[in-house]
């Protein structure tokens, strides 16, 4: 049984709840702009940094295994598929993302609108407001306000630690061909809400069906509280526990340190 699971927009919320949206700065005196887990906040802040950090660790490894845009990629626990829109924007051509939370896919083509307008009255931003107008102008400009989920390809809602069919019917939906191999399974903030023992299962599974497993995670950081919930590691721990697995860190460019790429 995982520590945490994500089939509720409180779930989300929950973990997201800490990220501003004015990341540079708000009027003295005002309460701060939160989104929770929004497409908004998301590419305001994080989707500009994650994909070019992922492509950095592409760079990192292209000398022992080559990389190309056309390398066929699935991101497991995309949630709305953001980092997928990243690295596609980025230039990759192949990329799926699967998710298993049912709020996730409930609401994915919604429009995000009325949750900017209620975050903004959450924070006491008046109607007609000068703040109002940038936020919610800077919202339309990171394309936080529409469908919360707009990838090319759609979620797929599927998980790929089931079985094969599961696995073959996320890769039927990138190539239309369910029997070729990925060459790369990303696991985006997925490890963190499993224990030891699962997670070193979920991955025996991804390392069998991809040529290279990355996985992404807010590593284990004692400078910051951490919701004790989960299952906090340092990279140096996970990959004792992983060994063989590219570990990325997702706290680049936070208010956190930059941490080192293996
Ligand atoms: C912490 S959230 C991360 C969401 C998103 N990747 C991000 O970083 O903002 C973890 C996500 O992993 C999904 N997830 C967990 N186990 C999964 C599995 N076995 N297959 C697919 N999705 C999974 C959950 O539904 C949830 O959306």
């Amino acid at each position: 049984m995982p520590l945490k699971t994500w089939n509720t927009k409180a779930d989300f919320d929950a973990a997201y709840s800490d990220a501003p949206f004015e990341q540079d700065g708000r009027p003295g005196g005002t309460v701060p702009i939160r989104m929770g887990y929004s497409r908004a906040a998301w590419f305001d802040y994080y989707g500009k940094l994650h994909p070019r950090t992922f492509v950095e660790v592409m760079g990192w490894t292209a000398g022992a295994i080559g990389w190309s845009p056309d390398d066929r990629v699935v991101v497991v626990g995309c949630g709305f598929g953001w980092s997928v829109e990243g690295f596609e924007a980025l230039g990759l051509t192949q990329v799926v993302g699967c998710d298993t939370s049912a709020w996730v896919h409930t609401v994915k083509g919604d429009d995000e609108a009325v949750d900017v307008g209620a975050a903004l009255d959450r924070a006491g931003v008046p109607v007609r407001d000068a703040r109002r107008v940038q936020a919610h102008a800077r919202a339309v400009a990171s394309s936080g306000v529409g469908p919360r989920s707009r990838p090319s390809r759609g979620v797929v809602n599927d998980d790929p630690f089931t079985d094969d069919q599961a696995r073959r019917r996320i890769l039927a939906s990138l190539t239309g061909d369910a029997g070729i191999r990925p060459d790369w399974v990303i696991t985006e903030s997925v490890l963190e809400s499993l224990r030891d023992a699962e997670a070193v299962a979920f991955a025996d599974t991804l390392r069998a069906w991809g040529t290279n497993l990355v996985h992404c995670v807010w590593p284990k950081d004692d400078r910051f509280p951490q919701d004790a919930g989960y299952n906090w590691h340092t990279l140096a721990e996970w990959r004792a526990l992983l060994g063989g697995d590219v570990f990325v860190s997702m706290a680049v460019g936070r208010s956190r340190p930059r941490e080192t790429l293996t």
